[in-house]
């Protein structure tokens, strides 16, 4: 049994020695497998007298048992040592910060109609859209502007074209949102409670006018709806939207063709060391047109206006964004710089902040 010592020596050394589990298979395969050595040895116990084999036997299924064992114990080894390497050699850091994600920012105009969307929809105000291209019914016959009003010269009206012989008048770029106004009535009649929030166009450019801007209309009509109502929708609103305790409006006389009476609203501000606090001080900015509207606007959208009445009112949403967040520069709205848009952009789940809300 000198050569079973030696045969498992040997196989066990090549086993203890195998780089890898293909070479470990190789060795399987010579050792033990059906042609193998051991196998083979196997084979000659037939041979073998009685007593030869009582010693023979035991002494190969044993050398065949911590072969297989070997192997096995080899194998896992191996394993172990290539998910070693593997983590060694994959490892990360998962503590590390994530790379940051470029994001896109809120456009503040955006951001600020959402904010007058918010404020409005707490005051039972629904949101009313109408067309960008309108015709001149409604964005001045409606509104009580005829065609020799001189109101329509001050518009810096764009005119669509009309092809040659047409003679019908020019749709025009909607100079206001007024128009939803009637296009509003027609359609769902009243009494109603809406906002219009739009974008409406004028041929005029400077510091402060870009031919594209936005506007929000207002309007509430019912039976009994008054100047008073107006009043404090307005500044409640303005409370809420500037996010200050106090705040005072001035109500100016003024014109406008659809209201009667008409004011346009200015509100107590400061300008100290050049910056701009709502509320205080001693100077005054406009934001807004205002007034009950013209029975003539209500029959023109079909309502009955010896039973209804109401207020309207009409606000730059740039021009109120401009003041809240303290932008100068109104072209800069759309220059579509991202820089700009960083800078002035909000996260998109900036809500609007609403303290203090609206009270009454
Ligand atoms: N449409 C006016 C403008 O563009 C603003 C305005 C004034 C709207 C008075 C109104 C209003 O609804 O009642 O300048």
């Amino acid at each position: 049994m000198d050569n079973i010592a030696g045969v498992k020596a040997r196989i066990l050394g090549q086993v203890a020695d195998a780089a890898d589990e293909s070479a470990l298979e190789t060795l399987r395969v010579a050792a033990v497998g059906k042609k193998g050595e051991v196998s083979l040895m196997m084979r000659g116990l037939g041979k073998m007298t009685p007593e030869e084999k009582q010693v023979a036997g035991p002494a190969l299924n044993a050398l065949k048992n911590e072969i297989n064992s070997a192997l096995a114990a080899r194998k896992s080894a191996l394993g172990d040592a290539a998910l070693n390497e593997r983590l060694r050699s994959e490892w990360l850091d998962v503590t590390q910060p994530a790379r940051p994600a470029q994001n896109g920012t809120i456009h503040p105009i955006s951001q600020v109609t959402e904010e007058i969307t918010a404020i409005f929809a707490d005051l039972g105000y629904g949101v009313a859209e109408g067309p960008q291209i309108e015709n001149d019914f409604y964005n001045f016959d409606a509104l009580n502007i005829p065609p020799e009003h001189p109101a329509r010269q001050e518009f810096d009206t764009f005119y669509m074209h009309r092809a040659d012989g047409d003679n019908r008048p020019p749709h025009v770029l909607r100079t206001h949102t007024s128009p939803v106004q009637i296009r509003h009535m027609e359609k769902h009649g009243v009494p109603c409670r809406i906002i219009a929030p739009g974008r409406v166009y004028r041929s005029d450019y400077d510091n402060t006018h870009t031919p594209m801007f936005h506007q929000v209309e207002g309007l509430a009509i019912d039976t009994d709806i008054s100047m008073a109502n107006l009043k404090w929708t307005l500044e409640e609103f303005c409370r809420a939207f500037f996010e200050v305790d106090f705040v005072e409006l001035k109500f100016r006389a003024s014109h406008f063709p659809f209201t009667e009476p008409s004011a346009e609203v200015d509100i107590r501000c400061s300008w100290k060391g050049g910056q701009l606090k709502i509320g205080e001080g001693d100077d005054w900015m406009e934001i807004l047109g205002s007034g009950m509207v013209h029975p003539k606007v209500l029959e023109a959208a079909g309502v009955d206006a010896t039973q209804y009445q109401g207020f309207a009112f009409g606000m730059g949403i740039d021009r109120l964004a401009m003041l809240k967040y303290g932008i100068p520069d109104l072209r800069a709205f759309f220059d579509s710089d991202l820089r700009w848009l960083r800078h002035y952009g909000f996260a998109s789940l900036d809500m609007p902040n609403m303290r203090g809300g609206i009270s009454g």
